[in-house]
């Protein structure tokens, strides 16, 4: 079986954005979420599985000073820094499988759309749990298929949320603030169901 990291360094390598289901003109689900947080542009914010998403283009424009995106694919982070050009420069970019990351900080908003799916045994699951509880510390939003979306994306399987299986997965440390069913139009000109939630670490 192909590895994780081969699978994504191969399609971020020999897919134009326009032959992938997940791209995004505009991340609008991920930004009005954002926008509805009112953070503090100062404090850190970190997009996982970020690829080569236009969400951290947008987090420059609305401000924000202390931005990291972690992906598996370094191609994807090459594709995303040769967007930005010049200001590449002011974000932290991060080369790991998010199971395998050691966070130096705390980061006061935890973003994921479309990664955290691709988990579908516990044990990573489990893994991924952990890592945010430790250093996820205020806020996260989460897009994900919803239970009436595909089994999976890149021909890799993923878990399937409803607003309430998610809401479960984090309860032990996160409040669910929001959660959205939201249909995605892909490059192709078809459909995936995403949930799009929000969450507050627990006092
Ligand atoms: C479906 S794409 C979504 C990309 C981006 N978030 C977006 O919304 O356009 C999934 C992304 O997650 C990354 N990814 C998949 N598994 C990962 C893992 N275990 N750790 C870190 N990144 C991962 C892939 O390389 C890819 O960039």
């Amino acid at each position: 079986m192909i590895k994780k990291k081969d699978h994504w360094e191969k399609v971020f390598k020999t897919k134009t954005p326009q032959e992938v289901s997940w791209t995004e003109a505009y991340p609008k689900n991920s930004i009005d979420f954002i926008n509805q947080l009112n953070l503090d542009i100062r404090l850190p914010v970190i997009d996982i599985g970020g690829g080569d998403s236009l969400l951290v283009d947008n987090l420059l424009e609305m401000g924000f000073k202390d931005i990291s995106v972690l992906d598996i694919s370094k191609k994807a982070l090459q594709r995303t820094k040769k967007r930005l050009g010049e200001r590449s420069k002011k974000i932290s970019w991060i080369v790991s499988d998010i199971l395998d990351f050691k966070p130096k900080k705390k980061y006061t908003l935890w973003h994921d759309r479309a990664s955290f799916h691709f988990l579908t045994n516990s044990k990573d699951i489990d893994c991924y749990k952990e890592i945010v509880n430790q250093w996820a510390s205020k806020y996260m939003i989460f897009g994900t298929f919803s239970k009436e979306g595909p089994l999976k994306c890149s021909g890799l399987p993923i878990t399937q949320y409803s607003c309430e299986s998610i809401a479960k997965r984090f309860q032990k440390h996160f409040d669910p603030l929001e959660c959205k069913y939201s249909i995605h139009q892909t490059p192709f000109e078809t459909q995936q169901h995403f949930i799009f939630s929000s969450f507050k670490k627990k006092c």
